[in-house]
């Protein structure tokens, strides 16, 4: 049996990137054999300083978005991942044997100590000058340990995610296996990626080097799942391209217009060949956005349509978190039972 856990953060509207390279999949994982747990992570958002009324109101938004794209409630757990303590439990038990040095190789880490020397985050930005990585938060160098117990506490088998979360998978799996060697056990399964094609990684429209991301400052990078269909064509009208001629797909030299071609494919459903056999008649840059954005747009809009009912009726929405942290725990908490056992602390 399959047993599915994902996690996407309640900050901010989810984008492009968010929907093709892991929401799509998520609903399409719910078939009949399978489990399925899908979680709004406010523990991981508390990460970095968030306004608590902006926060509460942002993972009821999150948990519409995700009904809207396709988590189905009646086969679905869809939760805060915060309503199931196991998963702060778990973690706890985690950091008490994953060494420190597994955690300092993160690529996330890094580039948020990075960030933290040039960016907007003012709390970071002050914290690092003065000392370095001594003053940013223990739960942002933690939160891969957290993400391991999110997706071990349900056992899960299968894991859908973009790319830039293959690293915190592995270490997922290395925790697992410490933890069985630890415990002397086969407690746990390593758990697999379920990673989409490239063609769904998606890249920041003002910048093809970064992904979309949440966080970039610029909202011009990036398209939100329910951006106005007018906002989304002056994105994409915006967006980088080059001085080369013509259409061709060249991730090295023409890496905006390859982009584009990439959210083309993944929009219709397509290869890149096939994408590009569909941009036959055009020449141009400008007449490739035109057609991306239109596939953008019709793509995307049967979820806004559903996101704007779910929105008008928002106990429907919480009623579903509720039901879905019930069933959750149910879970989380055979599992916690088991592991407080195998440690001692029973
Ligand atoms: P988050 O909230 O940053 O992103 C949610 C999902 O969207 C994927 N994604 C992308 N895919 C393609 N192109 C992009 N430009 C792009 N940007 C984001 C991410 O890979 C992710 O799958 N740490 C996680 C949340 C989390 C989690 C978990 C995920 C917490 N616990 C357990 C899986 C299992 C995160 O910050 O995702």
């Amino acid at each position: 049996q399959r047993i599915v856990f994902s996690g996407i953060q309640p900050t901010g509207s989810p984008h492009l990137g968010n929907f093709l390279g892991a929401l799509d999949n998520w609903a399409k994982l719910q078939q009949k054999d399978s489990v399925t747990y899908y979680s709004v992570v406010d523990l991981h958002a508390i990460t970095l300083p968030q306004d608590p009324k902006v926060l509460r109101q942002s993972k009821h938004d999150m948990a519409a978005a995700l009904l809207a794209c396709g988590v189905d409630p009646k086969q679905s757990a869809l939760f805060e991942q915060s309503k199931v303590r196991g998963h702060s439990e778990l973690a706890w038990i985690f950091n008490c044997i994953t060494p420190v040095g597994w955690l300092g190789r993160m690529t996330q880490w890094k580039s948020k100590i990075e960030k933290s020397h040039t960016s907007h985050a003012q709390a970071l930005l002050e914290t690092s000058t003065s000392a370095g990585t001594a003053s940013l938060k223990m739960g942002l160098f933690d939160y891969p340990v957290l993400q391991a117990a999110d997706i071990l506490i349900y056992k899960a088998t299968h894991v859908p995610i973009g790319d830039d979360q293959i690293q915190h998978l592995e270490l997922c799996r290395d925790i697992a296996t410490l933890f069985n060697n630890n415990t002397k056990s086969k407690y746990f399964t390593k758990p697999e990626a379920i990673s989409p094609p490239s063609t769904k990684r998606i890249m920041s429209l003002r910048d093809p080097s970064a992904k979309m991301s949440k966080s970039d400052p610029s909202d011009f990078s990036r398209i939100n799942l329910f951006d106005e269909p007018k906002v989304i064509q002056q994105k994409i009208s915006k967006a980088m391209t080059d001085g080369h001629k013509g259409i061709s797909f060249d991730t090295e030299n023409r890496p905006g217009v390859s982009n584009l071609i990439n959210i083309y494919a993944a929009v219709t459903n397509k290869s890149v060949d096939d994408a590009l056999k569909d941009m036959n008649g055009l020449h141009n840059s400008q007449q490739l956005k035109q057609a991306v954005s239109d596939a953008v747009i019709s793509r995307i809009h049967p979820i806004q349509s559903e996101y704007v009912k779910l929105q008008a009726d928002p106990s429907y929405v919480q009623q579903v978190l509720k039901e879905g942290a019930a069933k959750a725990q149910v879970t989380a908490d055979e599992t916690m039972e088991q592991v407080y056992k195998l440690m001692g602390l029973d």
